[in-house]
């Protein structure tokens, strides 16, 4: 079937060496794993719950080292406490994390002025695909396809969710001890005291809170502190992840076991195209990304084809329209759903429909754009009777300078101070900790 975003790889036999040898390696994740999260999601479609998922548009391999691991996790765990305060919910954690590798481009190609003066030229290389398919230099040889990318990119995924794992097991993401999470941002001048003190004051009254409902031997509280982490990817790469799906003992179906949850970009959602063919077969949960581009009619088609059976906890409808647009588009398309009786969890991505670029050329997010998109779907979904359940962000635990606006005031100017997306800009810890308060104030119906 065809296949958007295809990479031509140069080497068919390297390809096959590298595909056979992933499929004997070993699974990052477990069937266990993705069934507790499918019931978790069933749980938020129903609004008993509320999803988190974040991080980086693009991971690196450059990027796979403990300090930024660990303060992608506490931004994530920050920002879920912040919720779970203020929507008085568990909310069910999953990072871009350990396999965010691999990234639709617009243009398979890019062309760049290369040399000065007279011996200046133009240079057309093929686009950088991420780090599981090429290299970013501007060169001949690091932007050409290497399959051997594949296995590095299994090997770095594995090392960052063992991480992960153990700083999760280990008691580091213990909700009554949010002090070990205390990035030393909260103390940084940047950060907008009113800020800081308001989230220090909730983590005051949420261990108070905590210790008085285990002291009253309240079940809920279990539920509420226990923290899962879950690791989710754009399933683009069909190598990738063919290798690595499989048949596990005493469970019917095939599990894709690179990561929990796996999405299908706006870019290769096509009805008849592959990944839709392939994600249909597996018993994950599977992401979609819907832009506003995407008709009702459409969107029918993709619930039904991608869940069959309309079972609870399958497809995640990851809706990224626009600040701009998503006053016209998203009622039509919740409602067509709503309408069949479709099961399916909607989330908020306020990233991707507000990319734009700066008079510099620069990709960047306005944090006020992402807000509007934010509070606007939040109305809508409440108009329209259907359960907002998540909400998908970019971001990072660095103090990175991607996205204007927010309480920091950043300014097209100060974007590049710290510019360092491998592709989409994210939001640093500061503007994602704000959109965790907005969230929470959300729920409190302010
Ligand atoms: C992404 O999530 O980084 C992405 C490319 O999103 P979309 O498919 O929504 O454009
Ligand atoms: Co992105």
């Amino acid at each position: 079937m065809p296949r958007a975003q295809d990479v031509a790889y140069p080497d068919p036999k390297q390809l096959q060496r590298v595909v056979a040898q992933l499929a004997a390696l070993p699974p990052l994740v477990t069937s266990w794993e993705i069934e507790k999260l499918r019931m978790m999601l069933a749980d938020a479609e129903q609004g008993k719950r509320f999803v988190l998922q974040g991080g980086d548009c693009a991971e690196s391999f450059a990027d796979c080292s403990p300090a930024q691991i660990a303060n992608k996790l506490k931004i994530l765990l920050q920002m879920s406490m912040v919720i779970v305060h203020g929507l008085k919910k568990p909310v069910v954690r999953i990072g871009r994390m350990a396999g965010q590798y691999a990234k639709p481009r617009s243009s398979a190609s890019e062309t760049r002025l290369v040399g000065t003066g007279a011996s200046a030229r133009e240079v057309t290389l093929p686009s950088y695909f991420g780090d599981l398919v090429n290299r970013p230099e501007f060169t001949g040889s690091s932007r050409t396809p290497d399959a051997d990318l594949l296995l590095a990119g299994y090997f770095h995924a594995a090392m960052t969710i063992n991480f992960v794992r153990s700083l999760v097991d280990g008691g580091f993401a213990d909700l009554h001890h949010p002090e070990y999470w205390d990035l030393s941002f909260l103390r940084q001048a940047g950060l907008p005291a009113s800020l800081r003190v308001e989230y220090e004051k909730m983590c005051a009254n949420l261990a108070d809170g905590l210790r008085f409902m285990e002291a009253l031997g309240e079940k809920t509280v279990e539920d509420l502190t226990r923290v899962e982490f879950f690791t989710s990817h754009e399933g683009l790469s069909l190598w990738y992840e063919s290798a690595q799906t499989r048949q596990v003992p005493r469970r019917e179906g095939h599990y894709d076991l690179t990561t929990h949850l796996p999405w299908i970009g706006e870019r290769t959602r096509q009805l008849d195209g592959a990944h839709v063919e392939f994600f249909r077969g597996v018993r994950n949960p599977v992401g979609v990304k819907v832009s506003a581009n995407c008709t009702p009619a459409e969107l029918v088609e993709l619930a039904q084809r991608l869940n069959p059976a309309n079972e609870r906890g399958k497809i995640v409808f990851i809706a990224r329209m626009g600040a701009s647009k998503v006053d016209a588009a998203l009622p039509r398309l919740l409602r067509a759903v709503k309408t069949l009786g479709l099961n399916g969890l909607w989330i908020c991505d306020p990233m991707h429909g507000n990319t734009r670029a700066t008079s510099a050329g620069l990709k960047t997010r306005n944090v006020e754009d992402m807000l509007k998109e934010l509070t606007s779907a939040h109305a809508i979904h409440l108009a329209e009777g259907v359960t907002l359940g998540g909400v998908h962000f970019e971001l990072t635990g660095e103090d990175v300078t991607e996205c204007t606006g927010g309480a920091g005031g950043l300014t097209e100017q100060d974007l590049s101070t710290n510019y360092a997306s491998a592709c989409d800009p994210r939001l640093n810890y500061h503007q994602a900790l704000e959109m965790a308060f907005v969230l929470a104030r959300m729920g409190k119906g302010k």
